[in-house]
């Protein structure tokens, strides 16, 4: 290859001056390069010849499914133990529950839980009663056919205990603006229209 008998690794060009030495590459380079090929090669009978190993797609699959296990569980643990729940008096707790309701819940039951769409919560009329644990149970499961959401699937158990735990406080509050009315005491609906009778 070179031409020169002094410099037997000279290639034979130059261009502007610069020439160039045709060394061996490194010993730990070239075993790397094989090792690179029998990787390649046992990766592409394990996973897609002979498919022994879990494509991503299958591996994430899995993943979720271990993870629905253990979320589920700790749903049902939580579900559980809703009738030994206490109220929080915490701040930080009652701090969340705040934010929280005013989020979410506020829309319906308004800011001071004088009752919009949803009904009054501070006062002493309860459709699903009047405990601690009768509050997170209509919050945990909602009342889908009456419109009250549910939370299970949007927040976490100890989210839905602080907003529990605040909606207490708001009980028995002087509202600015009179809530709605306890739903046995609704005024009558005015008679409709006589001529679709
Ligand atoms: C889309 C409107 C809506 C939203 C949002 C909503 N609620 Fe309700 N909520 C209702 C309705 C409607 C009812 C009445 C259900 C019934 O008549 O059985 C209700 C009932 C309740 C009750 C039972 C009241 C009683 O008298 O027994 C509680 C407690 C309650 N909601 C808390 C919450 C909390 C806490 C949130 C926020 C995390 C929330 N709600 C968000 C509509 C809503």
């Amino acid at each position: 290859m070179s031409n020169d008998p002094k410099e037997p690794l000279l290639l034979d060009h130059e261009y502007d001056g610069i020439q160039e030495l045709d060394n061996n590459l490194p010993r730990w380079w070239v075993w790397l390069f094989y090792l690179t090929i029998i990787y390649a090669a046992i990766y592409l009978v394990y996973y897609h010849v002979t498919c022994t190993g879990d494509l991503s797609a299958a591996e994430y699959k899995n993943e979720m499914k271990a993870g629905d296990a253990v979320k589920s569980a700790a749903m049902g643990k939580f579900e559980s133990s809703i009738a030994t729940l206490q109220a929080s008096k915490e701040n930080a707790v009652l701090e969340n529950g705040r934010v929280i309701y005013n989020k979410f819940c506020a829309p319906c039951h308004r800011v001071d839980g004088g009752g919009l769409v949803g009904p009054n919560l501070s006062d002493d009329y309860w459709i699903h009663g009047s405990t601690y644990t009768d509050s997170v149970k209509v919050i945990w499961d909602g009342v889908p056919a009456k419109g009250m959401v549910t939370w299970k699937t949007v927040l976490k158990p100890d989210e839905i205990q602080a907003v529990a735990s605040y909606i207490y406080t708001l009980r028995g509050a002087k509202l600015a603006t009179p809530g709605k009315l306890p739903e046995n005491q609704q005024p009558a609906k005015p008679a409709g229209p006589s001529n679709f009778e």
